[in-house]
């Protein structure tokens, strides 16, 4: 992890709800088996509409609740290492009364390794921290491991969705996707990136990139993987 975990010292309000709700919402490494066996109870229903998405990243959560909202036969997961973040989030999900989404308060990596896969429909990576120093292009959550987790954890033609305001991300991204051999796995669903996907919800950082005068990147990808075959 590379980023920040902790920001200004938490309102008496988010530490209440850190306090008293967090414990329900919370998917821990402890429990992420128990979190997807839950889940494959309703397997059956999946099928038949009722989808998986993740958000990595979900900052102080608007998008997260609000496509949680919009698709209530849906389970949403957010990940995200910032407290302050996930308290935001556990105050938006309580006071609106939503029963499909939980957090897991962690690196998102971390979440994908321990899940199993092709679990997900679809994955939401919207503003991630570009670091443009050339010295920290590592710590970019893109990255040809990740990309792979990604696709190992997607369902055949699920979507992942990234939005950016750098220049340098989106290069980035579509670099790494040509490079790899196994990241040609994923492809892009249309070459307009400068409009936003159907049903797109703006986030904090992009109102703060709007207002700077910075245009955004809008990418989706498919997962073109083949489906896994037992030997
Ligand atoms: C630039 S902010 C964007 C927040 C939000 N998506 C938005 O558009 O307003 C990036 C967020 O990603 C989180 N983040 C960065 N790397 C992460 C990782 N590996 N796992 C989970 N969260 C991560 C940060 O803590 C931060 O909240």
């Amino acid at each position: 992890m590379y980023g920040r975990t902790k920001g200004r010292k938490l309102s008496s309000k988010q530490v209440f709800f850190l306090k008293n709700h967090f414990g329900d919402l919370a998917v821990t490494q402890t429990c992420i088996k128990n979190y997807f066996k839950k889940l494959n109870k309703f397997k059956d229903q999946r099928k038949g509409g009722k989808k998986l998405y993740l958000e990595i990243g979900f900052g102080s959560a608007e998008h997260l609740v609000f496509i949680a909202e919009r698709e209530p036969n849906s389970q949403f997961i957010g990940c995200d290492y910032y407290l302050n973040g996930v308290a935001s989030a556990v105050i938006k999900i309580t006071e609106m009364g939503l029963k499909n989404v939980k957090i897991f308060h962690g690196d998102a990596k971390h979440f994908l390794q321990l899940s199993p896969d092709e679990q997900l429909d679809g994955v939401y990576l919207l503003y991630p921290d570009p670091w443009p120093k050339s010295k920290h292009y590592k710590r970019r959550f893109i990255s040809d491991t990740n990309l792979d987790l990604l696709s190992d954890k997607l369902i055949k033609n699920g979507l992942l969705k990234i939005a950016t305001d750098s220049k340098l991300y989106f290069d980035h991204v579509n670099l790494t996707i040509a490079k790899k051999k196994r990241s040609k796995l994923f492809g892009f669903e249309s070459n307009d990136f400068s409009t936003p996907w159907v049903g797109w919800k703006e986030t904090k950082y992009e109102e703060k990139a709007k207002k700077a005068g910075r245009n955004s990147f809008y990418m989706v990808l498919k997962n073109y993987k083949a489906e896994k075959k037992c030997f």
